[in-house]
Order: structure tokens, then sequence, then C-alpha cells
């Protein structure tokens, strides 16, 4: 698929088929993240591949209650190792969400490349995350997404005109 036709074909799923994801899709969409920029070439990073149709249910519950999530032959979920992070980004800021968020979405437009539906997941409660997944207590969870084969065309969300965001030269 052409790159730019990839970026504009994804769109959040949020209906899934249980179809599964052959073995080496999988492993080219988690390559896709793996080798993903990040500050310092840290990789402050560690991605949970769910499979097991309990444990999806129980994070899909823990995400305020999508369960719909848990219909996806996968769901990935993003970890960050806050400590090891680039601490001092723009001179203020730990890395960490922006290196985690570069590699998944490398993963997510992979996956729409693929054929695949993904959907970022921002609403769930961290802690219980945590505990379902056995995650070390100094790991943050920041983000999660299916993966899986779509049961619906999404439609087009719309964004903003370019005159809103693009300025040149100045702000
Ligand atoms: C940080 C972030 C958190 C999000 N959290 C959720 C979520 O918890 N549940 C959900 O259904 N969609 C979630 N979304 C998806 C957005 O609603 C969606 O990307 C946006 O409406 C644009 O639609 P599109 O992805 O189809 O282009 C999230 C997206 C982002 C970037």
């Amino acid at each position: 698929m052409d790159f730019y036709d990839a970026i504009k074909k994804r769109k959040s799923v949020r209906k899934y088929k249980s179809d599964p994801i052959p073995e080496e899709v999988l492993d080219r969409i988690l390559e896709a993240g793996r080798i993903a920029p990040s500050a310092k070439n840290i990789q402050p990073w560690r991605f949970i591949v769910i499979k097991d149709p309990e444990i999806k249910k129980k994070v899909a519950e823990a995400s305020r209650g999508q369960l719909w999530m848990a219909d996806a032959d996968v769901i990935l979920v993003g970890c960050i190792l806050e400590k090891i992070a680039w601490g001092h980004m723009g001179g203020y800021m730990n890395s960490g969400p922006v290196d985690l968020a570069i590699a998944l979405d490398h993963m997510i437009l992979a996956a729409a490349n693929e054929g695949l539906g993904t959907c970022w997941i921002g609403a769930f409660v961290e802690q219980d995350v945590k505990n379902i997944l056995q995650v070390p207590e100094d790991v943050r969870v920041m983000a999660l997404t299916p993966i899986g084969y779509p049961a619906e065309e999404p439609k087009d969300r719309g964004r903003k005109a370019p005159k809103e965001i693009i300025s040149y030269d100045k702000y």
C-alpha cells in the first residue's frame, strides 16, 4: 500500500471480527514499533501483546468498560519505563510518553497497511491494568490498542483545516 494511503486508511475501529492475525503479520507490526526512534535511543518502552481471551476481557473492563476491545484478536498495551527515559526534553519534559507514542503509532500505521483495524485507547484505569498484567510499580501504562480485522468501515471524523493548525515563520 502507498504510504500516504495507509495513513489515510487508518481510522479508529470499534467493531472487530474474531479472525486470527497471522503470526508473520503481527511480527511485522511489532517490528515497525521496535525500530522507532526514541530520545537518545533509550527505547524506554515495553509492549504487552494480549492474546488470552480472559485477559483481554479483563483489560477491556479496566478500559472503562470498552468491552468491544476484547473482540479483536489482540490487545496491545504500551508501557513506559519512565525512570530510564530522557528527563530533559525541551529542558522540562520526560521523553517517555513521546517515545512510546511514536513507537505505538508506527505499529498502528503498520497495522493499517496490513488491512487491520486499531483504536488508540486512553480511557483506562492504569492501576487496574497494571494489576491484571503484573506491570511493575515503576512502569507506567500509557496506551492500549486492539488490533484485529475490522467489522465496520468507520466514517471520516474530519480534521481542522491546515490554516487553523499550521503557520509559517511565526506562531
Ligand atoms: C490519546 C488518545 C486517546 C484515545 N482514547 C480513546 C478511547 O479510550 N476510546 C475510544 O474509543 N477512542 C479513543 N481514541 C480515539 C479518538 O477518539 C479518535 O482517534 C478520534 O476521534 C479521531 O478519529 P479517527 O481515529 O477515526 O480518525 C483516542 C485517541 C487518542 C489519540
